[in-house]
């Protein structure tokens, strides 16, 4: 293997922790790619994911993908993590990267209220939410019961039990963006009076769950992570903690719950997140736990997520700077390696001039 760019050394040595290791310190960040007719990923998005764990990537995200629950996503091209097909094309995908010496965790998914009634793949599912709310504050359906909780929690642990049957390196849960385990964390959408609902930290406790659910279900050795975000799909300044120490008392029950390592979802890793320290949401979450932390946002690009719109190629040096003063252990990539199937490499091996500018038409096809 061609040797390491001395500057880039930040990016390349490797990541130890209770239970994952990853060669380097790059991650691809989970992008929702719509390639998967009927739930099912098949060849070429194996071939998608191989190529970026051939480029050296650590660890591979994989886009988010529908737990076994009836209104789990919308959309039929979206992939499943359930029923024999989709699993069995998870495999393949496993197996690929696994070949190409990468590491990969599926993102298991539960959209609850960004679904429209009567969307595919299962028309006939209501959307479900804590309160049944939508992100302007109105009802749409009923407040989820007890029972529905439960079969949610249920679904999500028999994902994590089949990553491991089938694997896989580990799960991310998707915490994040305003989707339903974010729903439960944000007052808006959550408005429930019962054990559930109440406070910032009684607001996790479906999350706690979850996470305790799905350690269960795959075992003590199983690396957990979890992505949160403090911005929301339908809200980009939103905020769950506006200080350092509504963050903390957010995390503690995640992290006692059992969660391995946080996914710190921003939109500008390089952005404070609270005034009076340059630290990031991760840089915070790592202070605040004590466990090992990804930041994401922009790495290497000028234009940020969501636009789709084209953004040009940006400097590491800040991202290098945080990696070496370990203010965060790892870096997802997210467009720019949507884009560029090499980009890591590209970057290992310091050939900077070659990375490219992101094109939004590259979200129309499998690079
Ligand atoms: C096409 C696309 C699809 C995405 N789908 C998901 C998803 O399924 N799950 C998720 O947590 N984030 C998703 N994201 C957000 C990315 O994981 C990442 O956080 C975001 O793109 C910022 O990173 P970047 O600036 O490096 O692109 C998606 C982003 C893009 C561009």
């Amino acid at each position: 293997m061609s040797t390491t760019n001395k500057e880039m050394t930040p990016l390349f040595t490797r990541f130890s922790s209770e239970r994952l290791t990853i060669k380097n310190r790059t991650v691809m960040a989970p992008m929702t790619r719509g390639f998967s007719p009927n739930g099912v990923p098949g060849a070429d998005v194996r071939t998608y994911y191989k190529r970026r764990a051939e480029n050296n990537v650590g660890l591979i995200i994989t886009e988010g993908t529908g737990i076994d629950h009836p209104a789990s996503i919308s959309g039929d091209t979206i992939p499943l993590f359930y029923g024999e097909k989709p699993l069995e094309g998870w495999k393949e995908v496993v197996k690929a990267v696994h070949e190409a010496g990468g590491k990969i965790v599926p993102q298991l998914w539960h959209v609850g209220m960004a679904r429209n009634i009567g969307d595919v793949p299962n028309k006939d599912a209501l959307p479900i939410g804590p309160s049944g709310l939508d992100f302007s504050g109105s009802k749409v359906t009923e407040s989820m019961t007890e029972q529905d909780i439960h079969d949610v929690i249920e679904a999500f642990a028999k994902a994590a039990a089949d990553a491991k049957r089938i694997g896989f390196d580990g799960i991310e849960l998707h915490g994040a963006h305003g989707y339903l385990i974010d729903q439960f964390f944000w007052q808006q959408t959550n408005q429930r009076s019962d054990r559930y609902g109440g406070d910032l930290v009684s607001r996790t406790r479906f999350a706690q769950e979850i996470i305790a659910a799905c350690r269960k279900a795959a075992g003590d050795d199983f690396p957990i992570i979890f992505r949160f975000s403090q911005w929301k799909m339908s809200d980009y300044k939103a905020k769950l903690a506006e200080t350092p120490q509504e963050l903390e008392r957010f995390l503690k029950p995640l992290h006692e719950a059992g969660v391995d390592i946080f996914h710190c979802s921003t939109r500008r890793f390089w952005e404070p997140e609270f005034e009076g320290s340059d630290l990031n949401l991760a840089g915070w979450t790592k202070k605040l736990t004590g466990k090992p932390v990804i930041s994401v946002g922009s790495v290497g690009l000028d234009g940020v997520f969501t636009s789709y719109d084209e953004a040009g190629t940006a400097s590491l040096d800040g991202l290098l700077t945080k990696l070496e003063t370990d203010e965060f252990d790892l870096a997802a990539i997210g467009r720019a390696l949507l884009h560029d199937p090499a980009w890591v490499e590209k970057v290992r091996t310091g050939r900077t001039d070659e990375l490219e500018a992101f094109q939004k038409d590259s979200l129309h096809q499998l690079y």
